[in-house]
């Protein structure tokens, strides 16, 4: 799979640019505040209709524009052509011309990985990082899942509403109840059976970077116990008191373990980084095994901050990209590419909003 053209209008820094790509590397120089990361953050849009970054529309739009469009076509086993536009008042998504109706058509038209700094919230951050990076992945594997979390998200918002008023209507929260736990229970089933697979990835992965001898291990905890229904029933005075509706999926974790002791709160400043990028590595070889072809790897600004030992614990996973016709981008202000993959690389220069090719 690759990312052959990528049209962009009034995104970010970019007025305009049109650019055509091979499969394999591509490297994208440039000095800071460029837009190195904004190309990546437009391919990563097309792929997820989410921006890396955390934002959602406006911020992408161009200072004292209207709306930004991004477009692109994509080779895999067909071709397919995705047009987005988003302003503040109009939203569009067409992909090979009709418009999308449901997401489930669409996902999968581009899969991507991306690699940053940011990574490493997944270890140190909030349980919320790590839900996200199970629902994404679960999302970009499995057709079902999206509808049935967006189902969920909007059942527990209600819910939460219903909670929030002055007097509470128990047979509505009632049927909030009863709406949510099928659904709840859904969602726990599909991270539950993900987590044995990603685990075993994820070792894999966190061996060939770091050789070293601690055992790691990815444990789902969900917030269920046993019985959702019964939970929420037992919880139904403390959510009166918070409002909130304190049981189920939302609440989940994944917990990262070092020799059983939590990475995140006993695992050093190397540890860490290790599993968070051993953590992306698996969610790239899940995709892979699953669909038999490399997501577009994306990364930003890592080469130059990884050592050479995880530098190299990355590299099969470049190799195999670039054997099976993937392709991979990568973002850094200087030449900072191994020179055993430099013969196949294309290289870039982005300026100012522009960027070109630069022929060898
Ligand atoms: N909505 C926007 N409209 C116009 N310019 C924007 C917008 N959002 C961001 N920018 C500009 O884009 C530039 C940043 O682009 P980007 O994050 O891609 O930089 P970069 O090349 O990755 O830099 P670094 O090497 O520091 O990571 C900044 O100059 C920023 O002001
Ligand atoms: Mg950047």
């Amino acid at each position: 799979m690759h990312l052959a053209h990528l049209r962009l209008r009034d995104f970010r820094n970019y007025q305009r640019l049109d650019a055509e790509f091979t499969p394999g590397f591509h490297l994208l120089l440039g000095a800071n505040a460029q837009g190195k990361t904004n190309i990546l953050e437009a391919i990563y849009l097309l792929a997820t209709l989410r921006s890396f970054r955390g934002v959602v529309g406006a911020p992408m739009v161009r200072h004292g524009q209207k709306g930004y469009f991004v477009g692109g076509r994509v080779v895999a086993q067909g071709e397919h052509e995705i047009k987005r536009y988003w302003s503040p008042h109009a939203r569009k998504l067409t992909l090979d011309g009709q418009p999308v109706r449901r997401l489930t058509d669409y996902l999968g038209t581009l899969r991507t990985v991306v690699f940053c700094t940011d990574d490493l919230q997944l270890v140190k951050g909030l349980a919320r990082a790590r839900r996200r990076f199970l629902d994404l992945l679960l999302s970009q594997t499995h057709p079902t899942y999206l509808p049935l979390l967006q189902r969920y998200t909007q059942a527990l918002r209600s819910r939460n509403a219903l909670l929030k008023q002055p007097l509470l209507d128990e047979a509505a929260l009632d049927s909030f109840s009863q709406e949510l736990v099928p659904l709840g229970n859904d969602l726990i089933r599909f991270r539950a059976e993900l987590t044995p697979q990603l685990s075993s990835l994820t070792c894999r992965a966190y061996r060939r970077i770091a050789h070293a001898a601690e055992e790691l291990r990815l444990e789902y905890q969900p917030c269920v116990k046993t019985d959702f229904a019964v939970e929420l029933a037992q919880f139904r005075q403390r959510e009166r008191a918070c409002r909130l509706t304190l049981v189920g999926p939302h609440r989940d974790d994944l917990r990262l373990l070092l020799d059983d002791q939590s990475a995140a709160e006993f695992g050093s400043e190397g540890q860490q980084r290790t599993l968070a990028l051993a953590l992306k590595m698996a969610q790239a070889e899940y995709l892979t095994g699953l669909h038999g072809a490399p997501p577009v790897l994306l990364l930003d600004d890592v080469m130059g901050e990884l050592d050479g030992q995880r530098r190299s614990g990355l590299m099969p996973l470049l190799e195999r990209a670039h054997e099976a016709r993937g392709q991979v981008f990568m973002t850094a202000t200087a030449e900072s590419w191994p020179r055993e993959l430099g013969r196949e690389l294309q290289r870039w220069t982005v300026e100012d909003g522009a960027l070109s090719a630069i022929t060898a």
